[in-house]
């Protein structure tokens, strides 16, 4: 859940300031954008420099950038920028500051101006951390929607053993991770996605396929997994790497081989999409060795291969949800309806061959969708951004998990 988020780290001064940057790399290694700002207390005990370096951004510290340009740094913009702003270690310094709403260095600005959720990991001594102050600093940061992650307990920096440690990068990295799942709504959602083409042999070396690259089915598993669905996704022969934060990839080559993937996990699912272009037919005999040119036939006898679609549309329980895809060469809206009462699909994702851009290969889409009543038309779009839009669309059409 952590993928694709951007958190903004701030660091107090704290002997725990040298574990923010274990933090910070394990941030970065699930996959979130990180931008880092030190109070001064914080500079004295790990160098902005470190943080720079792992993170590859400027270490924000000061409301001045280049005081002899007149340049200042705007802390309105980065509490803007933040999915989440946390701050580990947190002193007690800190957390009262952030009690009172002190703003008295640029960190505690940065709080004062930023619009999304703060999380804190406490870091001091044991009865710093037990005094009624801080505690009573606490209730209130919690009562108003900060978030905690408790400190550890064990050896302190002052000699003395008890609960004020940080916790580890790992454990808070794991709160960032539950924070974003909580709140993701597609949390619970199971959702089965094919996609990419299917290649039919003819012999060994040869086969039936098509144009389709997989892009927009990945990117619609991309986004799912973004927005906290258990996303398994089916993958036929492409070059695509398949996204991080699927729960399941499994790759298919042929359409026989799709469609006992996808019945197999079709009980289990809360929405099919499919997004694969699958082959309508196929030889009807592949041959296992390479048939020398001289040996080809003039004509290759084909069978139909099974619409997984339409099969999944059959077997769908009242709960279930599907989306089905339709790449028309001609304006297309009364065969991608026909498709969609035929195969008994909940939406289907319209997109022609007219409009530049769209269709196979590119790394661009133009879709229309239609779920029974109006079509909806979006415009041209990164594939990313036609699947977060699809996305969007559908989430009021989940039955609560
Ligand atoms: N589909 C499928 N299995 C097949 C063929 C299609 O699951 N054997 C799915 C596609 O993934 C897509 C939808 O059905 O979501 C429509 O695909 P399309 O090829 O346009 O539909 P067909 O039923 O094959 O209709 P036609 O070729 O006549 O347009």
């Amino acid at each position: 859940m952590v993928h694709g988020r951007k958190i903004l780290l701030g660091v107090t001064g704290s002997i725990a300031a040298f574990k923010a940057v274990f933090l910070a790399r394990e941030l970065m290694r699930r996959g979130a954008e990180v931008r880092v700002v030190m109070t001064a207390a914080a500079t004295e005990f790990v160098g902005p420099l470190t943080f720079a370096t792992l993170t590859g951004h400027r270490v924000y510290s000061d409301f001045t950038e280049d005081a002899d340009q007149g340049t200042w740094t705007n802390h309105v913009d980065l509490g803007l920028w933040a999915d989440l702003f946390l701050v580990a270690p947190a002193t007690a310094e800190t957390l009262a500051a952030f009690a009172s709403g002190a703003c008295s260095n640029f960190l505690q600005a940065v709080h004062l101006s930023s619009r999304c959720e703060v999380m804190v990991a406490p870091a001091m001594d044991l009865d710093m951390f037990a005094h009624a102050a801080t505690q009573k600093n606490l209730l209130t940061l919690r009562e108003r929607g900060v978030l905690v992650v408790e400190p550890g307990s064990g050896a302190l920096a002052s000699g003395l053993e008890g609960k004020g440690r940080m916790e580890e990068p790992d454990r808070i990295a794991d709160a960032v991770d539950a924070h974003f799942l909580a709140r993701a709504p597609w949390r619970g959602q199971r959702v089965l996605i094919t996609a990419g083409p299917t290649h039919e042999p003819i012999d060994a070396v040869r086969f039936i396929g098509n144009r389709s690259s997989g892009k927009m089915g990945v990117a619609l598993a991309a986004e799912w997994a973004k927005q906290g669905a258990e996303v398994t996704l089916l993958l036929g022969p492409t070059s695509i790497a398949p996204p991080a934060g699927c729960a399941e990839v499994v790759r298919f080559e042929t359409a026989e081989e799709l469609n006992a993937l996808a019945q197999a996990r079709w009980p289990e699912a809360d929405w099919g999409i499919a997004a694969a272009a699958v082959a309508d037919v196929r030889p009807a005999f592949a041959h296992k060795e390479k048939v020398h040119r001289a040996d080809l036939p003039a004509a290759i006898p084909l069978a139909p291969t099974p619409d997984i679609l339409a099969q999944w549309g059959a077997s769908k329980r009242t709960n279930q949800r599907l989306v089905g895809f339709a790449l028309e060469t001609d304006e297309g809206r009364a065969s991608a309806e026909s498709k969609f009462h035929r195969k008994q699909l909940d939406c289907i994702v319209l997109n022609t061959l007219l409009d530049d851009g769209a269709g196979f290969q590119t790394d661009t889409n133009k879709v229309s969708i239609y779920a029974g009543a109006n079509w909806h038309t979006f415009e041209l779009k990164s594939k990313a951004a036609v699947a977060a839009d699809l996305v969007a669309f559908l989430h009021p059409y989940c039955y609560p998990s």
